[in-house]
């Protein structure tokens, strides 16, 4: 007899048709790390501040720990692991190790995702539109300034118009107050609002 407290849930995982039994009020980020076992995504705030749980749902990115399972029901996730091309680390993740973009990792995931989202969607990778595609994940270690690198030489290798682009001038993510290690909690990076207009 069905469990009145759970729902089935279908939807596209990583390219991969899933159905889990899940209560009807879960979490799209419980559901992809515990019902499915994809713990790349991680969990950060929890209240769609920092974009550690960072998915692609239909296209959009989202902060997943906003929202409900229902919501996913027949849609198409693309999480952190859904990146690996063939099995192996694409252009996108060769970068972000080549420039140091990562450092405890907690945002790495997120940022992969965000990334992913803003090169998928084929603009060019200036320097500020990065920084913008970025805006609502939050980064305590790397000072953003790496990461952006990393991102824009991504768009490079991959073709895409505006890689490889030098850190525009002056731009001071670093300088105001995302240097280096342990640069606060992400607020005053420069970065503007956090997740604007991210579910
Ligand atoms: S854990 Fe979802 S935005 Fe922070
Ligand atoms: S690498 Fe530590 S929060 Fe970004």
């Amino acid at each position: 007899m069905p469990d009145p407290a759970r729902m089935e849930l279908s939807l596209t995982v990583n390219g991969e048709r899933r159905t889990v039994s899940v209560a009807p009020m879960a979490r799209l980020l419980d559901v992809l790390r515990e019902a499915l076992g994809l713990t790349g995504t991680k969990e950060g705030c929890g209240e769609g501040e920092c974009g550690a749980c960072a998915v692609i749902l239909d296209g959009e990115l989202v902060n997943s720990c906003l929202v409900v399972a229902a919501q996913a029901r027949g849609a198409a996730v693309t999480t952190v692991e859904g990146l690996l091309a063939d099995g192996e680390p694409g252009a996108l993740q060769r970068a972000f190790v080549a420039h140091g973009a990562a450092q405890c990792g907690i945002c790495t995931p997120g940022m992969l995702v965000a990334a992913r989202c803003f090169l998928d969607g084929g603009a060019p990778a200036t320097g500020e539109a990065v920084r913008e595609a970025i805006a609502g994940n939050l980064c305590r270690c790397t000072g953003y300034v790496k990461i952006v690198e990393a991102i824009q030489d991504a768009a490079g290798m991959e073709g895409g118009a505006g890689g490889g682009a030098a850190v525009p001038e002056g731009r001071a993510l670093a300088a105001s107050g995302g240097a280096g290690s342990g640069g606060g909690s992400g607020g005053g990076d420069g970065l503007g609002p956090p997740a604007a207009g991210r579910p």
